[in-house]
């Protein structure tokens, strides 16, 4: 070093090796490009249904394709002859695809999220069934469970291809059809995650069909959210079709829901930020509380109920900044209250040891998550988001005080 024809030089902050006539650092831009498909269809393991061979044959030459599939319990609880269709459908298919153990059943819902065990569970049958990049793993489950299998299938062999087929109303309005997956720890949603899209989804309506009201229910919130961000004529026709809604009527439910796919979707490929490296993540909309909500009420409270009471905050904080004119305002609660969502919750009023109030913790974690500078959505209209650095934690005290007084008329539940 430092031989003929080299110097340092001190450089943008930092000593860079300068050889004459040489760049001092190589620099190159890396481009990956995605394919990003979301089927719609009925059935999918049903005799006469080709998608899923179609969708899987596409991607292999000449070789019959490995394929891994897990399936949520709740899902085969509630879906009687669920099992005994899986295992048929791929030995009728067996001439290109080979199912390599009969389907596993882990536990679905949030508690599938909350541990590591999981992971290595799946990644153990990756191992053990000799699926390779070239193979795939098929989650059939709840939003919890395709995240969990998600990550398990992004970091085996760096990356396995996965295929979700998601059973709940959030699963496919939005969280299914996204490019994250992850679990949570230390206390924290999501804190172990990676993106990678998948290989493919699809949205089989009939998953739905079993769901409890409950579940039917809460990813209409996530339908609302996008709708208030990004598009007010689906707001207005998810206004229109709120009492169908409200029943979960199928025509309703399936519009609602590919509606919704699509615009996250379209956020997605065409946002310019699908890996999140900015500070912004528009998607969470109402999410910030939200993702505190949960883990304080111990996940009774479920994903899209907690985006509910999230949004119904910051529609209120919305309103209170001036942002947000007063009609717009009502016009969402009222949406999200016929929808049948509680607006609120006690978790809000959590305070610690010093009297402050546990959920905004969720503001500096949302931060966290992201890095850089603090960006929450907020509105200014319907379907219109607007990214703001800051928010007054006495005014959303204040709307915390207000959404209480809406639903309990001033007294905790
Ligand atoms: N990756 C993302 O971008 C993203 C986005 C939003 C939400 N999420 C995550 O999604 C999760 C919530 O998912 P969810 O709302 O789908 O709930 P869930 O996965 O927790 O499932 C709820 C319950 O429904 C059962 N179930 C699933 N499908 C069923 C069916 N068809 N019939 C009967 N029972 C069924 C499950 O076993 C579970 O007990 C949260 O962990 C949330 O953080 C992820
Ligand atoms: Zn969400």
């Amino acid at each position: 070093l430092g031989g003929a024809g080299s110097i340092y030089a001190l450089a943008r902050g930092g000593f860079q090796l300068q050889i004459r006539g040489v760049s001092p650092c190589i620099e190159r831009g890396i481009t990956v490009t995605y394919r990003h498909r979301v089927y719609f269809t009925e059935g999918v393991f049903a005799s006469s249904n080709p998608l899923l061979r179609e969708v899987l044959q596409d991607g292999v030459s000449g070789r019959r394709a490995k394929v891994l599939v897990v399936v949520d319990d709740g899902v085969v609880r509630a879906q009687k002859g669920l099992l005994e269709e899986i295992e048929p459908w791929f030995r009728r298919h067996g001439d290109v695809l080979e199912l390599v153990a009969p389907p596993l059943r882990v536990e679905g819902g949030e508690r599938v999220k909350n541990a590591y065990f999981h992971v290595s569970e799946i990644q153990e049958r990756i191992d053990r069934g000799h699926i390779d990049r070239h193979s795939y793993v098929i989650a059939v489950g709840g939003g919890a469970l395709l995240d969990m299998v998600g990550l398990a299938a992004a970091t085996a062999h760096r990356g396995v291809r996965h295929v979700r087929l998601p059973t709940t109303t959030l699963a496919q309005a939005d969280s299914g059809v996204g490019v994250k997956n992850g679990i949570n720890a230390f206390g924290k949603k999501n804190f172990i995650g990676t993106f990678a899209p998948p290989y493919a989804v699809i949205n089989d309506f009939a998953f739905l069909r079993s769901l409890p009201d409950r579940d039917r229910r809460a990813g209409l919130s996530e339908a609302v959210k996008v709708a208030c961000i990004r598009d007010a004529a689906f707001f207005g026709e998810i206004e229109r079709r709120v009492d169908s809604l409200a029943r979960f009527e199928e025509v309703a439910m399936q519009g609602v829901i590919r509606r919704s796919a699509e615009l996250h979707v379209d956020h997605i490929a065409s946002g310019g930020d699908p890996f999140e490296f900015g500070s912004a993540r528009p998607l969470d909309f109402g999410h910030w509380s939200a993702h505190k909500l949960e883990p304080l009420s111990e996940f009774r409270i479920r994903h899209g109920e907690a985006v509910a009471m999230g949004m119904a905050l910051d529609v209120l904080y919305s309103r209170e900044v001036g942002l947000l004119d007063a009609g717009s305002a009502e016009r969402i609660l009222g949406l999200l209250e016929r929808l049948g969502f509680e607006l609120y919750a006690n978790e809000f009023h959590y305070a610690d040891s010093g009297q402050r109030r546990v959920v905004l913790a969720g503001l500096e974690e949302f931060r966290e998550h992201l890095g850089g500078q603090l960006t929450v959505t907020l509105l200014r209209g319907i379907g219109r988001g607007v990214e703001v650095h800051e928010m007054d934690t006495g005014v959303i005290a204040r709307a915390m005080d207000l959404l209480r007084e809406r639903v309990r008329g001033g007294v905790g539940r």
